[in-house]
């Protein structure tokens, strides 16, 4: 059974940079637009180092929060929590009963942890898991044959649970291609996120350069009369093909990130 985290201390690793001589030099561009990241940074908001090369900027995430938003969802599960970007922004929107959000590293989730609260995120809405989110997010979608225990979190009901994943966009750098290789993403590729993902409605937010003919192939093709197969990417499709659409996110006029939106592989199955 899955754990919830409990609220988990701030450490040496956590910090709230207040002068950009504190800074290391690799992250200062970053620190600098950090009131386009948090716009209330200044109330104490925490990141690790890492954190700020992943975090996704509060405009784009309230607007991913508002975009991947189904009537139906009561429950979305953000697998890559980092600083807790995304995972404010779907709870502050009121929309789901429960948003869990999944780190690894327990020096991010802290801050992830303490970031929700200054963003007056409401006790109780989010629940935080420390651990894998591959290993999570299976466990979520066993059935449980016990009652679920104090602090555990019970089994995903699949029909009203929507998946958001930020993975790391490690390996090739994808600012110095003009189309990036989603096989090559480090640690995850597109494969890796596919098959994790797709039992439910899912939401991948990904390099904007990424190459949209892989994002489309990931997906079981229709077979046609002359035995190619199709799948739409965004825009019109016919009316049994598969629709993903492809959202890009952008600040001032630029691309930050593109959203692959997914449906569930049921969907798919019905509509095959
Ligand atoms: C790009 S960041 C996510 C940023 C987040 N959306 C935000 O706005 O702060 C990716 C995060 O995933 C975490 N991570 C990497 N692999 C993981 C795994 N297998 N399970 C859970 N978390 C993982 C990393 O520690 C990192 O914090």
């Amino acid at each position: 059974m899955v754990q919830a985290a409990p609220i988990l201390p701030l450490t040496e690793n956590c910090h709230h940079y207040t002068q950009l001589q504190d800074v290391p030099w690799d992250i200062q561009k970053y620190w600098k637009g950090r009131f386009k990241i948090f716009p209330n940074y200044n109330d104490g908001i925490h990141l690790t180092d890492d954190a700020w090369f992943g975090v996704t900027p509060e405009p784009v995430a309230r607007r991913i929060a508002e975009d991947i938003w189904m009537p139906e969802s009561t429950t979305i599960v953000d697998m890559f929590a980092g600083a807790g970007g995304n995972t404010i922004a779907f709870a502050l929107t009121g929309y789901y009963s429960r948003v869990i959000g999944i780190e690894r590293d327990a020096d991010t989730l802290a801050c992830a942890q303490e970031n929700a609260q200054l963003s007056d995120v409401p006790d109780g809405v989010i629940t935080w898991v420390h651990g894998d989110c591959f290993a999570v997010l299976k466990e979520l979608l066993a059935e449980q044959t016990q009652a679920p225990a104090k602090d555990t979190i019970p089994s995903l009901n699949r029909p009203t649970t929507v998946l958001f994943a930020s993975p790391p966009w490690g390996g090739i750098s994808y600012s110095s291609q003009d189309v990036y290789d989603l096989s090559k993403m480090e640690p995850y590729n597109l494969q890796a996120l596919h098959d994790a993902c797709h039992p439910l409605p899912h939401a991948l937010y990904l390099p904007r350069t990424s190459d949209l003919q892989q994002l489309a192939d990931i997906l079981p093709r229709k077979a046609t009369a002359n035995g190619s197969g199709t799948t739409a990417v965004g825009g019109q499709a016919e009316e049994s093909e598969p629709l993903i659409k492809v959202v890009h996110y952008c600040m001032h006029g630029f691309s930050k990130a593109l959203v692959a939106y997914y449906p569930a592989a049921e969907e798919l199955l019905e509509v095959a």
